[in-house]
């Protein structure tokens, strides 16, 4: 037998089958001895590429190898275990992958017990997986985006085997609940609401890489975002390739609104979510959008084209028309909503005329920011049979002149925050400086700014003076510390045992019969001071003293408060140490 074991490769047209009905399965497997006897004093780093769910992808897969006993790498040197996480969407995100590997064969020379795992969409296409186990043997591990759960097995199998491993599924994909997890950002979550794509779009990759539209429960997804409420989150994005369809293949007559709705209900400060289809942005999702306070009026709207011929040959269900009335609809009912988009330039044989009404719909729009992508064909994809009729410096020449429209309008935006207070997210001190802080705004602008690290994870306001087109500078519109100070006081208020701790407090001091006792003790206390220690009334006073003090350390209401004084105390020099 080699060394090599191909136990699946992926299949397109296994892929493009959306007849299987999803699972619904609850992780419940144990650690494998060996793994676990392997990560024993090892450290493991995911390398990934790629779009938010990728990113979710990452903190699942940490969560599985923290579990098994990995800890954390600091750098790339140390680590004992990398997985490369790749991402499939355009041809440049694949080139950067074949880098990074090579970086890798130093450590197999290093440590003759590395490991090097490559996942991700990447993997999901046809021939990917065979062409790199023949061009970089040093890696011991593929998978695909439907087996990410089974990572400590795969090791396993690695382990037990001495053989490199190559196991990509193509398949509708399943749903998998109470995975591990091992966020990467202590404020701000990422929360999948769905997995994989229907729309099959003509360019895209990703219907075939991350399988059948599948939706997670909704009573799952809100155990979640209870969880990161009730843990100090201060903002939760809800993750799909298109939000908008949630709830539709679950047929319990949920849908994206519904969700949304419930997630803000939580109290969680920033709600967001992204990616909406502007083929199914319906009216009940605008109205949730506009009431709720704790939703960021912020739209991810991906429009791609302007053109209403390509936008029917890329099969995206809309057309010009039909997107700027939803963009009128949306601004009418939420005044200051800021809306972003995704383009492509260069589809096959889109014409000068066609580019044109892009950029037109574009100074229309005015978009707080675009992300401006050329056409990368993928594959598969009916997109990538096309006969192309555009040259490759027609295309870039187009995709500069689009951007410099683009970079108008997000200049534009955020000239319009000049002189104004915005609320901003602290992620935590800038790398370069630590007494410069930066965050977001609920527009997803992101802002610098002098101020002290105990204000990351906090929204503090911020007076923005200064635009720098994709970032602007400003300065705190209030004290830092009575910033603090105040959120300290809400989250004291909100704990739940200090609510309760307070609580019973005030019962003890309201409660007659404690009242009564409380006379005694003291009184008796008084008769003990009086008394001379030698004395036999001093003796006859403890006794007194010391019976009425049992007496009313044996109420349950003064019982109850002991039993959580303990916590409270830690709780306070907790928050006494988040100054520090
Ligand atoms: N070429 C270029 N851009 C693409 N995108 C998706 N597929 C392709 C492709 N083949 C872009 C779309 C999508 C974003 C995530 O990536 O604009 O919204
Ligand atoms: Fe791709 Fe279209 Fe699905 Fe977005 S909606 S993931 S562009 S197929």
């Amino acid at each position: 037998m080699g060394k090599r074991v191909y136990e699946s490769l992926p299949d397109l047209k296994e892929a493009r089958k959306r007849s299987r009905k999803p699972s619904l399965i609850e992780e419940n497997r144990p650690v494998p001895e060996k793994v676990a006897r392997f990560a024993e004093g090892r450290t493991y780093l995911v390398k990934t590429f790629g779009c938010q769910a990728n990113v979710r992808d990452e903190e699942i897969l940490s969560g599985y190898l923290e579990k098994a006993g990995f800890a954390k790498a600091k750098s790339e040197e140390e680590a004992n275990l990398v997985i490369i996480n790749t991402c499939a969407v355009r041809e440049n995100a694949e080139e950067k992958v074949y880098g990074e590997i090579g970086k890798f064969k130093k450590n197999h020379k290093a440590d003759k017990d590395f490991i090097l795992g490559v996942c991700g969409c990447m993997m999901q296409e046809e021939g990917v997986a065979k062409k790199l186990m023949a061009s970089y043997p040093y890696i011991n591990l593929i998978f695909g985006t439907h087996n990410l759960p089974d990572i400590l097995d795969l090791l396993d199998e690695h382990l037990s085997r001495g053989k490199d491993i190559v196991n990509v599924k193509s398949f509708a994909g399943d749903v998998v609940e109470n995975l591990p997890s091992t966020r990467l950002d202590a404020h701000r979550a990422y929360v999948n609401i769905t997995y994989g794509c229907d729309k099959f779009c003509t360019y895209c990759i990703v219907p075939y890489t991350r399988g059948r539209e599948r939706s997670r429960p909704l009573k799952d997804i809100l155990k979640e975002c209870q969880a990161l409420y009730e843990e100090g989150y201060q903002e939760v994005t809800l993750l799909g390739q298109n939000v908008n369809s949630y709830g539709k293949d679950l047929g319990e007559g949920i849908d994206f609104a519904t969700c949304l709705e419930e997630v803000a209900k939580i109290g969680i400060p920033r709600v967001r979510f992204m990616t909406s289809h502007p083929w199914d942005f319906n009216e009940r999702m605008i109205e949730v959008i506009a009431k709720y306070p704790n939703i960021m009026k912020c739209i991810h709207l991906p429009v791609q084209s302007g053109s209403s011929e390509i936008l029917r040959l890329m099969g995206r269900r809309y057309s010009r028309e039909s997107y700027l009335a939803l963009v009128k609809k949306i601004r009418e009912r939420i005044p200051g909503v800021a809306l972003t988009t995704d383009i492509i330039v260069g589809f096959p044989n889109e014409s000068e005329e066609q580019f044109e009404e892009t950029v037109s719909l574009c100074e229309e729009v005015r978009y707080d920011s675009a992300f401006t992508f050329l056409y990368s064909p993928r594959k598969g994809t009916p997109a990538a049979k096309m006969v192309d009729n555009v040259t490759s410096e027609e295309k870039h020449e187009r995709y500069n002149r689009l951007l410099a429209v683009t970079e108008k309008t997000t200049e534009e935006a955020s000239a319009r925050l000049l002189g104004q207070s915005v609320p901003v997210l602290v992620d935590g001190p800038s790398k370069k400086d630590p007494h410069i802080l930066s965050g977001y705004t609920e527009g997803m602008k992101l802002v610098n700014f002098p101020g002290p690290s105990y204000l990351a994870g906090e929204i503090v306001p911020v007076l923005i003076k200064e635009n720098h087109v994709h970032f602007l500078i400003g300065a705190l519109a209030e004290d830092p510390l009575l910033l603090k100070a105040k959120s300290l006081q809400g989250a004291m208020k909100k704990d739940p045992i200090l609510k309760e701790y307070l609580s019973l407090s005030k019962q003890i001091e309201e409660d007659e019969g404690l009242k009564e006792l409380r006379k005694k003790i003291e009184s008796a206390q008084r008769g003990m001071m009086a008394a001379s220690s030698d004395d036999e009334d001093y003796q006859a006073k403890k006794k007194e003293y010391l019976s009425l003090k049992g007496e009313y350390e044996s109420h349950p209401l003064v019982k109850n408060a002991e039993s959580l004084h303990d916590e409270a105390e830690s709780l306070l020099q907790e928050i006494a140490g988040a100054l520090s």
